[in-house]
Formats: C-alpha cells, sequence, structure tokens
C-alpha cells in the first residue's frame, strides 16, 4: 500500500519538528514525511534529508509555493510563526494562504495549529486589558482563532496548543536572580494554573491525530501535558535545579509595562488563561493528550530532560 505522506509546515521549528521526528520514528510504515522549509540548505533541513524527509522549500507568503509542497500529499500540518515578525494581519495572510493552498492540493487531512480567539470572551469594549493593535485583546491568540474559518471543516482538525515549557530556555522566560541571588520565576497568573505542554509532545499529538484519520476531521483538540500553578511549577524547578526558585507573581498590567517585544500581547494572554482559568484548563484534557500521544510528558519529566538548559541569569 502506497505510505500517506505528510506535509509538514514549519518542520524545522518545534512543532512541525516534534511531528517530523514522530513521523520518522514510526515504525508501521504508513506515513511518509515531506518537510517544508524556506532553507533546505540549512543544517535542520538536511539533518530531515538525512533521516529519511523529502525535503521541499516553500513560503507562507507564497501560495504557489505551498501548493507545490501540498501537492499529492494525503496530510497537512499547518502552523505560522506570529513571533518571527509580531504582525497579526501577515500571519492572518499566512494563514489564508495555508487554507487556500491546502484546498487548491485536495488535502484530505489538515491540522492547522490555533489558539483561542480571545476576543470572544473579552470583547474589545471590554476595558479589562487595553486592546492592542487597535483590533486584538492578544494578537497571536486571535488572529489564529480568526483564521479557523478560512479551513475547510470537513477536511480540518483543528489543534488548540499550550504555553511551551521550552519557554523556559528560547523565550527568556526561565527564573532570574534578584539583587540576592535568589531564583525568581515570574508567571503573572496568581494562584491560577497554566496548561502547559513539552513542545515536541505537540507534534506527537499531531501524529495521534493523523493516525486517528477521518473520525478526526471537523473537531477541535486542545492539548497539555499539565496544568500548573506559578507556586506548582517554582516547586517543580526547585526539585530540579536542586536550587530554591519562588513564584514571583505580578499583576498582568505591570508584566505588560517589562518593555521585551511583545510584553503587552503576553501580558493579556495570561490575564486572559487567568481570568478563564476554568474554560482554558477545562478544553486542554490531560486524558485526551494522552490518549493522542501515550509518551505525553509531564512538566517534571521535562526538567529532568532539560533543566540544565535553562538560562538562570
Ligand atoms: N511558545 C509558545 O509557548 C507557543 C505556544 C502555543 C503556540 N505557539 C505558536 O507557535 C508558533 C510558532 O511555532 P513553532 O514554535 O513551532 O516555531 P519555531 O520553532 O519558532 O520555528 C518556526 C518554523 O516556522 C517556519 N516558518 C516561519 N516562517 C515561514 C515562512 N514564511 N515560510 C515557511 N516556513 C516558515 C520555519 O521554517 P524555516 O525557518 O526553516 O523556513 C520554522 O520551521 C507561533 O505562531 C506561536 O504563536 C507558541
Amino acid at each position: 500500500m502506497a505510505k500517506k505522506l505528510i506535509t509538514v509546515i514549519g518542520a524545522t521549528g518545534a512543532q512541525g519538528g516534534g511531528l517530523s521526528k514522530a513521523i520518522l520514528a514510526d515504525q508501521s510504515g504508513e506515513f511518509a514525511l515531506r518537510a517544508v522549509t524556506r532553507k533546505p540548505d540549512g543544517d535542520a533541513a538536511r539533518a530531515l534529508a538525512r533521516a529519511g524527509a523529502e525535503v521541499v522549500s516553500a513560503d507562507l507568503d507564497d501560495v504557489a509555493s505551498l501548493q507545490r509542497a501540498f501537492d499529492g500529499a494525503h496530510g497537512a500540518f499547518c502552523v505560522t510563526n506570529f513571533w518571527e515578525h509580531m504582525s497579526p494581519e501577515k500571519e492572518r495572510t499566512q494563514a489564508r494562504n495555508l487554507a487556500e493552498a491546502s484546498k487548491a492540493s485536495r488535502v484530505e487531512h489538515v491540522i492547522w495549529s490555533t489558539l483561542e480567539d480571545s476576543r470572544e470572551r473579552v470583547p474589545l469594549t471590554d476595558q479589562r486589558m487595553p486592546t492592542l493593535l487597535e483590533h486584538y485583546k492578544v494578537p497571536h491568540f486571535d488572529v489564529k482563532g480568526e483564521a479557523d474559518a478560512f479551513f475547510d471543516r470537513a477536511h480540518t482538525t483543528f489543534l488548540r496548543t499550550s504555553f511551551y515549557w521550552d519557554n523556559l530556555i528560547y523565550f527568556g522566560m526561565g527564573p532570574k536572580p534578584d539583587e540576592k541571588g535568589q531564583l525568581g520565576f515570574v508567571l503573572p497568573m496568581g494562584d491560577k494554573k497554566l496548561p502547559g505542554i513539552a513542545a515536541e509532545d505537540i507534534g506527537k499529538c499531531a501524529f495521534g491525530i493523523f493516525k486517528r484519520g477521518a473520525a478526526a476531521l471537523g473537531k477541535y483538540f486542545a492539548i497539555a501535558g499539565e496544568h500548573l500553578t506559578g507556586a506548582q511549577m517554582a516547586q517543580a524547578l526547585s526539585r530540579a535545579l536542586e536550587r530554591s526558585v519562588a513564584h514571583v507573581d505580578v499583576p498582568p498590567a505591570v508584566y505588560r509595562t517589562f518593555g521585551f517585544p511583545g510584553a503587552d500581547d503576553l501580558g493579556n494572554m495570561f490575564q486572559y488563561k487567568a481570568e478563564f482559568e476554568a474554560e482554558f484548563c477545562g478544553a486542554r484534557d490531560l486524558a485526551v493528550s494522552r490518549s493522542l500521544n501515550p509518551q505525553l510528558q509531564t512538566f517534571a519529566q521535562w526538567l529532568a530532560a532539560n533543566a540544565a538548559r535553562i538560562p538562570l541569569s
């Protein structure tokens, strides 16, 4: 039987990279990988090719290139990278390009990596948090949620992801020392729980969705590895680092003023997750996530493998 070809957007990145590894590691022989990148000669792309992937060049800004990447594929994993440009308009166009190209190529099973549109619960008129860029409350969430409508439900599974614990390594969100050397982990969510996940587990869950096949079409899956408060995360960090880490709680309004690019977007995001904890955590069922990916990691398991990589200064 011919293998089912899966085209993976973002194959050199966190989400698509996890899916690519899962496809390449699968022993069933049911699937083959076409990895998409703008840099086929880059180290990550070469490593994928060596591991058995077909590597193709395409750009989210170029529908024709996406259509070539999708032609002949059974499945497509679609993800956009807001943080590369921080433009909701650009992210909207890229999502539309993905939807149009996958339709034109008649891909049977698309997974769209999405998030909630926060404006459904916090309309722009709601003053609890500032409106950003005129049209958004949490720009990197809102446009992804809005873009759900571009995708044809009959051929799409909508995958709502969670905060990557890897942000502690790559996004400057790890514990930092105060002037006395005491490590503090900043999470502006009071005693509310943050659903988190090992980034590579997102791709593994996506692979579980492709394996489910037609039964997953038209459905939403929201995934997480664990729901933890800032205090619980600090405790787990203390154990893994063998150094005391305190949870530093600040109001979202203070977090928004931290001054790094995207601080206002993330301040609104944490406020949204805290104020709608029941809905946001409730949607991210751990048992469902584990049923898609039996290797789903807890925070402690992720820390056991990764704590040494978290920069502490
Ligand atoms: N950090 C979090 O906690 C978190 C949680 C949930 C959702 N997210 C969302 O995750 C998304 C990013 O995904 P990620 O973390 O997997 O990305 P990543 O690790 O930063 O890598 C970005 C990937 O996207 C590809 N890419 C970017 N622009 C492209 C373009 N114009 N054409 C073709 N490929 C392009 C890159 O490919 P090449 O460079 O090889 O071309 C690369 O593979 C963001 O939109 C973010 O909002 C993040």
